[in-house]
């Protein structure tokens, strides 16, 4: 069995493979490198450069590496920068999972595994978000998800395609031997900006809110360890290829922690101040999000390990070796 791993050189697509390779699955990469590197994917696996959205290459590489299953997280996923330029979401998120689609059709792929987000709910009402949930994505990102995974439902009652879309909510830390990690350039996720500044390469950290109906003001999130979330793809494509039914799954730990108590814990591994400056609501960032888990516990026998301690030692432990995935700190 071979599993083709779109977006495999990028932060969670890398965790992703090599979980599955110390799983002993075969894993062929394809990744244009647009944000990922060549030095994140694992060692012995082959690395096609291709951007998704080449249907023709696509096939050709499933097909020549006799490829069984797909994990597609090959995409964009900045909601703030899918506010002011959806069109580039739209092509990279919902053409270019359309194009892995028809490839998996073509080159006779029946199992997908889909790099969803919480951002398909939006700003949800009802806490801890469940898969029932209503779907009302705020942001072209959202939306670009939340279509994605409606093609893939269509395919897969149409073609026999069995899959799995998997809805992240904010994926965080680092491989527990600091091998790899998020690269703080592209990123605009909060630990890795957190760490860039208390290693001094960044001045400040602006953080989006501070008038939210929280205890502290500033938003809730559930912080989901990158490592974690890598297991449960591995459990996702066992449970395909088991003949296990195909559905929607948050993945995610029940918890939630406020944007102040991320910078906190941060300052405590990191051991020195972060420098933060309060900043206007970000327009599509829903004030409180955290998940409710128990499906894919039931579906995949997953649950997620470690929590927010766990991700803040093993990011700082990979910020801190001064190397972001792509090369020097920047
Ligand atoms: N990081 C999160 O918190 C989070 C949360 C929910 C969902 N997701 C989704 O998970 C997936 C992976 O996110 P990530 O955090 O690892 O981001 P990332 O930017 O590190 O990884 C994305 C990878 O896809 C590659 N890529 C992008 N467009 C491509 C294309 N057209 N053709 C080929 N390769 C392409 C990039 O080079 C990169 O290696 C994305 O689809 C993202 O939307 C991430």
């Amino acid at each position: 069995m071979t599993i083709l791993v779109t977006g495999g050189a990028g932060y969670v697509g890398s965790h992703v493979a090599h979980a599955l390779v110390a799983a002993g699955r075969e894993v062929v990469v394809v990744d244009d490198l647009r944000t990922g590197a060549a030095s994140a994917v694992p060692p012995g696996s082959p690395l096609v450069e291709l951007d998704v959205l080449d249907t023709a290459r696509l096939t050709a590489v499933a097909r020549e590496h006799g490829v069984t299953a797909c994990v597609h997280l090959a995409g964009l996923k900045n909601p703030g920068e899918s506010m002011t330029d959806p069109g580039r979401y739209f092509k990279v998120n919902v053409s270019g999972t359309l194009s892995v689609l028809e490839a998996l059709v073509a080159a006779g792929v029946r199992d997908l595994v889909f790099s969803s987000s919480c951002s398909v709910y939006g700003a949800a009402r009802d806490l801890p978000v469940t898969e029932d949930s209503p779907l009302a994505p705020v942001s072209p990102y959202g939306l670009s998800k939340l279509t994605a995974e409606r093609m893939i439902e269509a395919f897969g009652a149409a073609h026999g395609l069995r899959w799995m879309s998997l809805r992240y909510f904010n994926a965080a830390g680092a491989s527990l031997d600091a091998s790899i990690g998020e690269d703080w350039g592209p990123t605009r996720n909060l630990v890795p900006l957190l760490a860039k500044a208390a290693l001094g390469f960044r001045d400040e950290v602006v953080l989006f809110g501070a008038d939210y109906d929280t205890p502290d003001g500033t938003a809730v999130r559930d912080y989901t360890h990158v490592v974690d979330l890598a297991d449960a793809h591995v459990s996702a494509v066992r449970h395909l290829a088991d003949g296990g039914a195909s559905g929607a799954l948050n993945l995610g730990t029940g918890d939630g922690y406020s944007v102040l108590a991320v910078v906190k814990g941060l300052e405590e591994v990191a051991g020195v101040p972060v420098p933060v400056r309060f900043g206007e609501r970000r327009a599509g960032d829903p004030p409180v999000v955290w998940s409710d888990p128990a499906r894919a516990e039931q579906l995949l026998g997953w649950r997620a390990r470690f929590g927010l301690p766990e991700i803040l030692a093993t990011a700082w432990a990979w910020h801190a070796r001064g190397v972001t995935s792509p090369g020097s700190p920047s």
